[in-house]
Parts: C-alpha cells; sequence; structure tokens
C-alpha cells in the first residue's frame, strides 16, 4: 500500500547538491519540491533593485510588497517576484551573497518561513534550505542533512558558473564558499545546523548516481516504517 505523505527536510550548505537531490526525491516520490534558498535569493533581488544593498534593513518594510511563488516551465521549477520569473537572475555568485545577508534579518526569516510552512500543510513534500528540519518543520517525518568538503562544493559551484557563461575564478570561489558557511552557520537566527535527528550524508566522494540511490533506499526504508 502507498504510504502516507511525508514531509522531507534536507538541509545542508550550500553547493552541496541539495537541490539536484531534493528534486530528484521529489519526482520520485511524486512529492513537490520547495527550493526555500530561491526564496532568499528572489528576496535578495527584490533588495538589489531596490538599490538597498548598502542597508539590507530597509527591507523590512517592504516585505509586504514581495510575492514569491513558484511555477512549472518545459525547463523545470521556476521561482516567481511579483509575478515575474526571475530564475536566470537569482542564480548568480552576487545575489548568493546577497541572500545569505538578507537572511540573517529575523524579519525576513519569519516573512519566508510562514510561508514554507502554509505549503508543507498537506505534507507530500521535499523541501531544501538551511533550517528546515530545525525550525520550519522540526516534526518532519524524514530529516537529511547534506555535506561535502568546501573544496568539492567550491569545484562544483564554479563548473555551474562556467556552464552558465560566467567567467569564475576558483580561489573566489573557495573564498566566497567558505565566507557562506561561516556566515551560514554563525548567525544568530536560525543558523545552519544538523537536527539532531537528521540522517547525514557526505557526498564528497559519491557520484550523482550512487547519491540518489542511497537517498531514494533511505526514504524507501523510512516509509516502510511509519
Ligand atoms: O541554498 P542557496 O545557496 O540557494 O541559499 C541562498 C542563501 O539563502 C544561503 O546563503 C542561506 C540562505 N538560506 C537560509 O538562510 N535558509 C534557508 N532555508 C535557505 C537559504
Amino acid at each position: 500500500m502507498p504510504h502516507s505523505p511525508i514531509i522531507v527536510a534536507i538541509d545542508g550548505y550550500s553547493s552541496c547538491g541539495k537541490s539536484t537531490i531534493a528534486k530528484a526525491l521529489a519526482k520520485h516520490a511524486g512529492y513537490t519540491y520547495v527550493d526555500t534558498g530561491a526564496m532568499y535569493r528572489a528576496t535578495a533581488l527584490y533588495a538589489q533593485r531596490a538599490g538597498l544593498t548598502n542597508d539590507l534593513l530597509q527591507i523590512i518594510p517592504l516585505l509586504k510588497n514581495i510575492q514569491i511563488s513558484f511555477i512549472q516551465t518545459p525547463d523545470g521549477q521556476h521561482v516567481t517576484l511579483n509575478g515575474e520569473d526571475v530564475e536566470s537572475h537569482i542564480r548568480t555568485l552576487e545575489v548568493g551573497e546577497l541572500a545569505s545577508q538578507i537572511s540573517t534579518i529575523k524579519e525576513v526569516r519569519a516573512f519566508l518561513v510562514a510561508q514554507q510552512q502554509a505549503m508543507g500543510e498537506k505534507k507530500g513534500i521535499v523541501m531544501d534550505g538551511r533550517d528546515i528540519g530545525t525550525v520550519v518543520f522540526p516534526q518532519a517525518e524524514l530529516k537529511l542533512f547534506l555535506t561535502a568538503s568546501p573544496e568539492v562544493r567550491a569545484k562544483r559551484r564554479f563548473l555551474e558558473l562556467q556552464a552558465k557563461g560566467e567567467n569564475p575564478n576558483l580561489e573566489e570561489v573557495l573564498r566566497a564558499t567558505n565566507e557562506r558557511d561561516y556566515r551560514d552557520t554563525h548567525r544568530a537566527e536560525s543558523p545552519l545546523r544538523q537536527a539532531e535527528d537528521a540522517i547525514v550524508v557526505d557526498n564528497s566522494e559519491m557520484t550523482r548516481e550512487e547519491q540518489m540511490e542511497h537517498i531514494i533506499n533511505v526514504f524507501s526504508e523510512h516509509c516502510a516504517t511509519i
């Protein structure tokens, strides 16, 4: 008998393949996928466009003007900001950096977490981010914590940026990765940390296929027990 739908929370450092895994698992399970990093990135893009880069706290009274949703396109799931498909604008190093900064603001987190919790009301969801298993859904039935070495993640990010036609510098990408890790794990508001009941997957040495197989097994075994 098919299991009743659950919530799968996937947390981990930037560029450790969370979204690839989360998307593939959602597809396998027939669940909805939610990329919460895209929501922080879209908020950061709004701030950038509004000229608030040097004083991000000014975003707080403007949050009410920000509408974020996800749409399905032939190219996969895209995030929209006030109705505009901004997927191609949010994946740059600059917006990633700004997203990491804006995500330290308590009001921004409260604004986005409330929307994320509403998206999970019916379960049947795979959500990835930094605080999903600890803050958004501490009651999630399955929590995964993905990790890989900073060097491996910087290399993956570097290749991704190159594939997008950018001209990154590997040292610079590694520096940004380390800085982002530090900020994500040391901020006062909902820092990235592993939930006590999370299953840790270090994928530094795994191929995508190996990871996928491993995670689908974990998911199936988990569902069989509930
Ligand atoms: O996963 P990502 O690189 O797209 O996320 C961009 C930034 O957003 C990341 O540096 C930290 C922040 N973030 C967060 O604070 N909480 C989440 N649940 C998801 C992302």
